[in-house]
């Protein structure tokens, strides 16, 4: 199996995450992880599976992730999305826990458009949470990422 990971991450946790992911795909198949700033002229014909992973920011994906999303070309390619968030126990005073959830992730903003270009999108989306803005992250999500990859390629070869 041939899997593109494409991600973006401003204070490391992100990439954390996709490098812990791209580790678990590599006992699958050929891997290719990219930040998204370097994946100009990706071409998804040449995968079989599509990762994206974006810290939330303001509900939804960092810009340079919704430009690469935006900019994909129509695919049937399987496809992918995972974020990460702050962990809604550690989020002060507690009403904005119902804030930032009713708000929404990055990665069903990343879904949405796969959606919309034809990409079969498995589930879930992967939501690895930190600790604070800058992180940690919370113990236990790089192996829950490690995880999340082999459920989602689980869906690609089962159709
Ligand atoms: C400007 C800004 C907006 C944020 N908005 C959200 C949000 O809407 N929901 C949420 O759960 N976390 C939010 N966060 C926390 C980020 O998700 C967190 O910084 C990110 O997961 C860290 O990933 P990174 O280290 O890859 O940048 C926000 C953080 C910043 C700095």
């Amino acid at each position: 199996m041939r899997i593109a990971i494409v991600y973006d991450s401003v204070f490391g946790n992100t990439a954390v995450i996709a490098e812990a992911i791209a580790r678990s795909a590599r006992e699958l198949g050929e891997v290719t992880l990219l930040q998204a700033r370097d994946a100009a002229g990706f071409d998804p014909a040449a995968f079989d599976l599509l990762v994206v992973g974006s810290p939330t920011r303001g509900f939804a994906p960092t810009p340079v992730i919704s430009e690469f999303t935006g900019g994909l070309p129509k695919a049937a390619l399987a496809a992918a999305a995972f974020d990460t968030r702050l962990d809604p126990d550690h989020i002060q005073p507690v009403p904005l826990r119902w804030v930032i959830q009713v708000g929404g992730y990055a990665a069903d903003r990343i879904v949405g458009t796969l959606h919309e270009k034809g990409y079969r999108v498995l589930a879930p989306n992967g939501d690895f949470l930190v600790h604070g803005t800058e992180g940690p992250l919370k113990p236990g999500e790089i192996e829950r990422a490690e995880v999340w990859l082999k459920q989602i390629a689980g869906g690609v070869s089962t159709g």
